[in-house]
């Protein structure tokens, strides 16, 4: 007999970036993040994952290929996940013993992987959420927070629709470092994104490198992370709360070019933005000096590909100065993402 359970994950978008980490083991991060769940329309990952007792093996793949399942994400999170499953078998003995049955998981991407479009986060997040659906875990998003951040840090972020911080902790356990909820999409509903695909190449440094060579060497990154970025999650959050889009839109902006700038200031320098990333730049900053408002915010990760962040009233004129402006930019999203909340189960 095979047992199995399918789910999906959105990508998120930070507004407030995760750049940096104290435990790179139980990827606890330097600083608490802000970002936005994405529709799963236009983004997101797809898993199966299957426990059987003729099973020989675990075994992952993503997109059709083979992965390795042993390195120390995934054994990580496959540990604590079978440890949850045991309990419950422990105190339940009519349950069958799927926390000693290897695992077939199976996972698709609707995007390219690897491209700065944040698919690790999607991709742990659909991991996690399949096999707690598959052992039929009790434990909350928060809980599952906590193991997905372990896969990859951003990762902890995709448990929720809408609005989601995850919070750095203090903890050297990471007990207390875990994603929470701000808002739900619906308590912002007019908020519309649109991804702007640059580049659906793979990215030369990887987020896990990039962060680790600016925590090292980069002198503006203490600063960053320990005056700026407190004060801005604190703004952020009540941006949210108040749906301010305009101070919203502006601290998202700050911070993306304030990430990039310490990955300049790192050694090697990093560079994920390119000229079509600095044309998106240059175009959004002038309809906004333009507008006297703050009509759209862009975002950028480890990749040069836009995320656009404005108001649904805007959508004509956000989308037909950037399609005027930019004619050639390969792989158009048809429709801009519209936030979207994370189904049940
Ligand atoms: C720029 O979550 O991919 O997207 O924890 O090493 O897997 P690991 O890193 P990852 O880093 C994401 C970095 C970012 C900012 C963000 O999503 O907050």
């Amino acid at each position: 007999k095979i047992y199995s359970a399918s789910t999906t994950a959105p990508v998120n978008i930070a507004t407030l970036k995760y750049w940096g980490k104290r435990d790179t083991k139980l990827n606890l991060p330097t600083n608490s993040s802000i970002s936005v769940t994405l529709s799963q329309d236009d983004l997101r990952t797809h898993t199966t994952a299957s426990a059987s007792e003729s099973f020989t093996r675990d075994i992952l793949w993503l997109n059709g290929t083979e992965e390795s399942v042993t390195g120390a994400r995934t054994t990580a999170c496959l540990a604590e996940l079978r440890a949850l499953r045991k309990k419950l078998e422990d105190s339940n003995s009519s349950l069958p013993p799927l926390s000693s049955y290897k695992l077939h998981i199976v996972s698709e991407n609707n995007f390219p992987t690897a491209a700065g479009l944040a698919s690790s986060a999607a991709g742990f997040a659909a991991l996690i959420r399949a096999i707690a659906d598959l052992y039929e875990l009790p434990q909350s998003e928060e809980e599952l927070s906590r193991i997905a951040r372990q896969g990859s840090g951003s990762a902890c972020r995709s448990l929720y629709g809408g609005y989601v911080a995850w919070e750095m902790g203090n903890k050297e356990d990471g007990s207390d470092s875990r994603a929470v909820q701000i808002a739900t999409e619906a308590q912002w509903p007019d908020m519309r994104a649109a991804i702007l695909v640059v580049s659906a190449k793979k990215k030369e440094t990887s987020s896990t490198t990039g962060m680790q060579t600016t925590a090292k060497t980069s002198p503006l990154f203490k600063y960053r992370v320990e005056v700026v970025v407190p004060e801005r999650f604190k703004q952020m959050s009540k941006a949210i709360e108040k749906k301010d889009f305009e101070v919203f839109a502006d601290l998202t902006m700050a911070d993306s070019n304030q990430f990039h700038a310490v990955c300049l200031d790192s050694s090697p320098p990093v560079f994920y933005m390119n000229d079509v990333s600095r044309n998106v730049i240059s175009l959004v900053e002038k309809l906004n000096s333009l507008a006297g408002r703050i009509v759209a915010a862009y975002t950028f990760d480890a990749g040069p590909n836009a995320v656009l962040y404005y108001l649904e009233r805007d959508e004509s004129v956000v989308l037909g100065l950037l399609k005027a402006a930019l004619p050639d930019l390969e792989g158009w999203q048809k429709k801009p993402a519209v936030i979207a909340s994370v189904p049940e189960g």
